[in-house]
């Protein structure tokens, strides 16, 4: 089988972090020590996506090509889709439907950031699975999300967009795992009161057809939100909090394309070169050195 590619929605306009995203993208902000959508793109690498699609505003290419570029430095394939309004995430289908060709694909959201010990096999599973696989995580108001329910023999039974009496305490998360056949999926599908192709009724498609399953993430994770200045400060806490604590890095690409041997020694120290004075470019020469 064909490693399954990975999109990374990072557009919207991040109106809920304003003025801080009036000149720059929201995934381009800095969580702690590194640019947010490190995050979102070190989680695809983990579940072993090289092929990589982010979509984002028209006006933002520029900035991310600067960033990540064509992502060969990391042993990755970097390209780039737009997606001018905010159409919703199942739109990722439609604008990339060329890039995912019959390959399975990952979508996750550039905002998302997920954390756990586990998380490379998990990731793993879904990218190697055939059914459509998506990710709940416990949050104590659920509201704000679609929300899985499970049955007494704990298989999914109902899946429902920000409802106002949620059956359950289960969020799904901004990782998700389908077949190319996503894209007629998300190709049928109707826009929803706020004008969007959902993400939701793509995972109800394919409940209704018995080809769904959630894995849910348990209490040895963290699925952290970065949409509001409390959120992202928090989420920046966690992350130096971490890291201090242990002296590994959250999220680094160059870590692990260098750990998954997508490059090599001397690659890494290329890398580092122009960046040897900021305490990043210490930690990736301490890789070369320590192990
Ligand atoms: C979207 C999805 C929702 C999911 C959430 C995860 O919500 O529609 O099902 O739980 O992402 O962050 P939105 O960000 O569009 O409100």
């Amino acid at each position: 089988m064909t490693a399954a590619k990975g999109i990374i929605l990072s557009g919207g306009s991040g109106t809920r972090l304003h003025p801080m995203t009036a000149a720059t993208n929201k995934q381009l902000l800095p969580v702690y020590n590194k640019p947010m959508v490190y995050y979102p793109l070190t989680t695809l690498m983990l579940a072993g996506c090289r092929e990589i699609l982010l979509i984002v505003n028209p006006g933002d290419v520029e900035a991310y090509r600067r960033l990540l570029g064509d992502g060969r430095k990391w042993g990755l394939e970097i390209s780039y889709g737009t997606q001018p309004n905010p159409g919703g995430i199942a739109e990722a289908f439609l604008i990339g439907r060329e890039f995912i060709g019959d390959s399975r694909v990952g979508v996750i959201l550039g905002d998302n950031l997920f954390y756990g010990a586990s998380l490379p096999a998990v990731a793993e599973r879904g990218a190697q699975a055939t059914d459509a696989v998506i990710y709940a995580y416990w949050v104590a108001d659920p509201t704000a999300y679609g929300v899985v329910e499970f049955d007494s023999s704990g298989r999914p039974c109902s899946i429902v967009e920000k409802p106002k009496h949620p059956k359950s305490n289960w969020a799904v998360t901004g990782l998700y795992f389908y077949g190319a056949d996503v894209c007629d999926v998300a190709a049928g599908l109707e826009r929803s009161a706020r004008g969007e192709l959902e993400i939701t009724d793509v995972n109800a498609h394919y409940l209704r057809a018995g080809r769904l399953s959630v894995e849910r993430l348990g209490r040895g994770y963290a699925w952290l939100d970065t949409g509001t200045p409390s959120n992202l400060l928090r989420a920046a806490q966690f992350v130096e909090t971490v890291e201090d604590r242990q002296g590994l890095q959250i999220g680094s690409p160059e870590e692990i394309a260098w750990r998954k041997h997508y490059i090599g020694d001397e690659e890494l120290e290329k890398l580092i070169e122009p960046i040897q004075k900021s305490d990043y470019g210490k930690y990736l020469h301490r890789l070369l050195t320590q192990d």
